[in-house]
């Protein structure tokens, strides 16, 4: 038989060497002429599978409502300081990416396993807080520096609009917002924020399509595939960020001495 040279590298999702390149062994012309999305081709990359229309709108509404929250937040700040340091986009939007992390947009999966966990193991929201609290962990996917109560997110509602009328079972989104009730018991801005809408709605697409296995699901909230998103999503208002600032001619940023208390 074919003895094969041992390879240094396996790769399953995209394959350059015919005429075209394919993406999870789909053609690149198949993928145009179908007029399929870019949620498409993340379910092609990502998953390893075509998903239904519903789930493909999902990820794109993920994506499209994520792209920018205005120059104030972390990102943002770090790539407008970055860009007016005069360094090039590259530097300026991973600048701004480092910052996704557990306070900030990349709380999506935490969120995920936190809630699945919560909701597999009957735990009542209260049960599920207090205990959260007793551990000293801050609920992942819950609080808000500027939304409260009275000043939902919109990103919230709209995706959970959409998954209430297209997703056969919305049940971990379900949970999140008891825990939500919850949360906004005990202060005013412990909102589920869009991380927490995120992950405990990814959890209803996964389980509710019928298209992965419980070991899939396992694996894709133990690797953490989702803050995936909300990097892809940002990174859109980070590029435009750092072309404004160019466009702008915006100098040297120097944060004013009277924004910082000096003390000892
Ligand atoms: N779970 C439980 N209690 C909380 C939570 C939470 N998620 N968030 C705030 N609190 C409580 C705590 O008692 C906190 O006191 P502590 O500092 O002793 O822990 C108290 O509220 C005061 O916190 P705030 O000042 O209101 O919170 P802050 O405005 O600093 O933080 C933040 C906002 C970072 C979003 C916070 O709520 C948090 O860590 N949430 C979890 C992580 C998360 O979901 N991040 C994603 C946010 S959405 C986005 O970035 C796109
Ligand atoms: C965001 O998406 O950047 C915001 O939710 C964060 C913020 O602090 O407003």
């Amino acid at each position: 038989g074919k003895v094969r040279a041992p390879t240094h590298i396996i790769s399953t999702i995209s394959d350059d060497r015919g005429d075209e390149p394919c993406y999870g062994g789909v053609k690149m012309s198949s993928i145009i002429e179908k007029g399929l999305g870019v949620g498409d081709v993340i379910s092609l990359l990502w998953f390893k599978r075509s998903l239904p229309r519903y789930c493909t709108r999902f990820i794109e509404m993920c994506i499209m409502l994520c792209a920018d929250h205005g120059p104030c937040v972390s990102g943002a700040h770090n790539t407008i300081v970055t860009a007016r340091a005069g360094k090039d986009l590259v530097s300026s939007l991973v600048s701004g990416l480092l910052t996704i992390g557990p306070r900030f947009g990349g709380a999506i999966d935490d969120a995920a396993r936190y809630f699945k966990d919560a909701y597999d193991r009957g735990l009542t929201p209260y049960e599920f807080v207090e205990s959260m609290k007793k551990k000293g962990i801050r609920v992942p996917g819950i609080g808000h520096r500027i939304k409260s109560r009275d000043n939902r997110d919109k990103r919230v509602e709209l995706l959970q609009k959409y998954a209430r009328e297209n997703f056969p079972n919305v049940k971990y989104m379900e949970y999140a917002v008891q825990v939500e009730t919850y949360t906004l018991s005990k202060a005013n801005n412990l909102v589920l924020n869009v991380d927490g809408a995120i992950g405990s709605l990814f959890l209803d697409l996964l389980a509710g399509s019928g298209l992965f296995t419980k070991p899939e699901i396992d694996e894709i909230v133990e690797i953490g595939y989702l803050n995936g998103l909300f990097v892809l999503a940002r990174s859109i208002g980070l590029i435009g960020h750092t072309f404004d600032q160019k466009r702008l001619k915006q100098p040297l940023y120097r944060h004013p001495w009277e924004d910082v208390l000096y003390t000892k």
